[in-house]
């Protein structure tokens, strides 16, 4: 126990001061971790030596500036970017309380830089053009492709010429439908580099989803491919997005150019459906461009890209990051939370599709200069070994998934792992949702030979970048939760009227002051980024999620606590699932809540009133949820229709939830007082039909 011992005579040597800081009263106790000594994981010394961040003390040291000088903190580090011309207005501007007028946040305000500059640009002239940007593993095994920094920084360039010349402008909304190939951090590049916001859609969204965010966002142009493929099955995206293109017209909104590339493993050109005035095959085209394009120029605050999130409303949000403070943010982190060093090869198996995707597979992993990992298959196509090959093949030394994967390739024989050496990793991640702590053990043990730290990062779509994380090398590990605040986070637990508590507690989870990750607003509704995020707890930016706060200072996320689910680590807003449901002609009425999953951390449970007079029927259970694929995606299908000839409702109509997750969960004991329903005999009703 030599390095614990190191870690909590660090923590007592804290400098004096860092007492005041909430979250730290906790830490500085050392006596309280030396009694919690079987439930926590140390480093190794020789890990901590070489780590970022070697213990607690540096911690301490590094979180307290941030927070008592951020102005100070942050330059220092947007000090080592290009900025054409520096900020030169304060480093940042905030008010997050409503009462004080409009939320506006700013970072670096009057800065002007390019993200995609940095990414490239700066390392190339850096001496990294030869270093290999991305390694691309294809679905099929032994079907694989590189790109240097500099191959990167040519292709992008094409690209973003090509847009040029059609017109896509500064400040331009593109739209982008792809699977990981490396044309989609190229595409997200190039959109960046002249100033164009990207709008990546993930190529699981339906037709329906797609026209969407078309129709929200208007875009220039939509990027795409024909098809791909994902494990035996091949998905015919350019179906999806022309029956959206014609959707969206409907509304108003027509597209001009679909710039489609062609993936000829999935599917060949001769055998796509093709609109000759509109789509513009990729191959055709780029190629033909220079591979050199001047950067534009952007403001700080001008927007990088809008990324679509479910919410607690049917209508998904347009989250809105913007340049400067995103790219310092997403950086710091990414080199923080994974120790990161030069010499590593990373692979994240998140799709760009979703925020971890823009976060850390593109910007904050090209900002460091990194070499990374894109995979386009399934984790366990051709086998559930994939990913352990993978690392194998690519000497990876830092992982970072999902705890959903991770419960998933448990299922399977341990053998598949122990097949493959996976020495080359250091430090492993865990993103999406709360990881349980038999996963991270799992996860810890036999992935990481018990030696890699494992970051389990909480942060969300609107953070842009990590929040709550362990730094790998400087805390002692409790399996399952994600430890302390990112530096500059000042994450504070309160209660239903607002009121932070402090010590041993759990309540909302909520942020006082900005970070500069921060989104700024949600795309043509800035009122609904107020009401939703900060008019909950009056100066605070609100999480929507749990967390509880143990006697040391550890966080422990305990999932959403709002009408929002967690599928797989995919966000779904029950509203959307609920009208999705009742678009069918045959459904009067839905109800959806989530409840516990073995492998995907939350399932979709749908009570569902049928029109009068209409039989429940085996069909109509599949007819509905055909719906919900077609509307939303496949990822959010229902994983059970529980009929229901009534739904529990308050004397004012309101739907009562906690009745249903606990109907949901057969937790019938603990259905709690009914009596205020307008008509409590529905509940038995419900339990009857449980099984039906
Ligand atoms: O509930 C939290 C959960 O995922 C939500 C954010 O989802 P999204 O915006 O799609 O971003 C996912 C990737 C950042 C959060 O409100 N969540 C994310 N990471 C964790 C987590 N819950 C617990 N632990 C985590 N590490």
């Amino acid at each position: 126990t030599t390095n614990h011992l190191r870690h909590v005579e660090s923590m007592a040597t804290m400098p004096s001061g860092a007492g005041n800081i909430p979250h730290l009263n906790a830490i500085v106790l050392g006596e309280a971790l030396a009694c919690e000594e079987n439930d926590l994981i140390f480093p190794s010394d020789d890990f901590s030596r070489q780590a970022h961040v070697p213990s607690p003390l540096k911690y301490l040291e590094m979180y307290k500036r941030s927070i008592e000088d951020p102005a100070g903190f942050w330059s220092d580090i947007a000090s080592s970017f290009y900025w054409k011309q520096k900020w030169d207005q304060q480093v940042y501007l905030e008010n997050l309380d409503v009462r004080k007028g409009d939320i506006r946040i700013e970072w670096f305000k009057g800065g002007i830089t390019n993200i995609c500059y940095n990414c490239l640009d700066s390392n190339v002239e850096a001496g990294l053009g030869d270093k290999i940007a991305f390694y691309w593993e294809g679905n099929e095994p032994g079907v694989d492709a590189t790109l240097t920094y500099i191959q990167l920084l040519h292709n992008v360039c094409q690209l973003a010429n090509y847009l040029k010349d059609i017109g896509v402008k500064k400040g331009d909304a593109v739209v982008v439908y792809l699977p990981m190939l490396m044309e989609l951090p190229i595409t997200m590049l190039a959109c960046a580099r002249i100033g164009a916001v990207h709008s990546v859609v993930f190529a699981g969204f339906s037709a329906e989803s797609l026209a969407q965010r078309i129709v929200d966002c208007k875009p220039k142009v939509v990027i795409t491919c024909n098809a791909v493929k994902r494990g035996s099955k091949v998905i015919h995206l350019k179906d999806i997005v022309d029956a959206a293109l014609i959707e969206s017209s409907q509304s108003g909104v027509s597209i001009d150019v679909c710039l489609t590339y062609e993936n000829q493993l999935a599917m060949k050109k001769e055998s796509t459906k093709w609109k000759e005035e509109r789509d513009v095959w990729w191959q055709d085209v780029i190629p033909k461009y220079p591979t050199t394009c001047a950067v534009e120029w952007v403001d700080a605050e001008d927007p990088l890209f809008l990324l679509y999130t479910s919410g607690s409303t049917g209508k998904p949000k347009g989250v809105v990051h913007t340049t400067g403070g995103y790219m310092v943010y997403t950086a710091t982190t990414f080199k923080y939370a994974f120790d990161y060093k030069p010499s590593d090869i990373y692979w994240c198996t998140a799709d760009c599709g979703w925020i971890t995707g823009h976060s850390y597979v593109t910007y904050g992993p090209l900002l460091n200069g990194a070499s990374a990992v894109i995979f386009e298959g399934a984790p366990n196509y051709p086998n559930p070994g994939r990913c352990w090959d993978i690392v194998d093949k690519y000497q990876v030394t830092i992982f970072y998934t999902a705890p959903t994967l991770v419960r998933s390739l448990m299922r399977d024989s341990d053998e598949y792992v122990m097949r493959y050496s996976r020495k080359s990793l250091r430090v492993l991640g865990s993103v999406g949702e709360p990881i349980n702590p038999s996963a991270w053990r799992w996860f810890f043990n036999l992935v990481g030979d018990s030696k890699c730290p494992i970051s389990d990062t909480w942060w969300q779509t609107e953070t842009g970048g990590f929040m709550i994380t362990p730094l790998p090398g400087a805390w002692p590990q409790k399996p399952g939760s994600a430890t302390f605040p990112f530096f500059g986070v000042q994450a504070v637990i309160v209660d239903e009227k607002g009121v932070e508590i402090e010590g041993e507690c759990s309540g909302y989870l909520c942020i006082k002051s900005s970070w500069p990750g921060a989104f700024r607003t949600l795309y043509g509704d800035h009122e609904r980024y107020e009401t939703t995020y900060f008019k909950p707890f009056p100066g605070y930016y609100f999480s929507g999620d749990g967390c509880s706060r143990d006697k040391d200072g550890y966080h422990w996320l305990t999932g959403r606590v709002d009408d929002v689910i967690n599928v797989s680590g995919h966000r779904i807003g029950t509203a959307e699932v609920e009208s999705a449901l009742v678009s069918h002609p045959q459904c009067a009425e839905a109800a959806v809540v989530g409840v516990e999953h073995e492998v995907k951390g939350q399932g979709i449970y749908a009570f569902v009133t049928l029109v009068e007079g209409v039989p429940y029927s085996e069909e109509l259970r599949k007819g509905l949820i055909l719906n919900v694929r077609k509307q939303i995606g496949a990822f959010a299908a229902p994983d059970k229709v529980h009929w229901a000839p009534g739904l529990p409702k308050t004397r004012s109509g309101k739907i009562m939830r906690r009745i249903l997750r606990k109907i949901a969960s057969r937790q019938l004991d603990e259905l709690g007082d009914t009596s205020t329903l307008a008509d409590p005999s529905v509940v038995d009703q419900l339990i009857a039909l449980a099984d039906v």
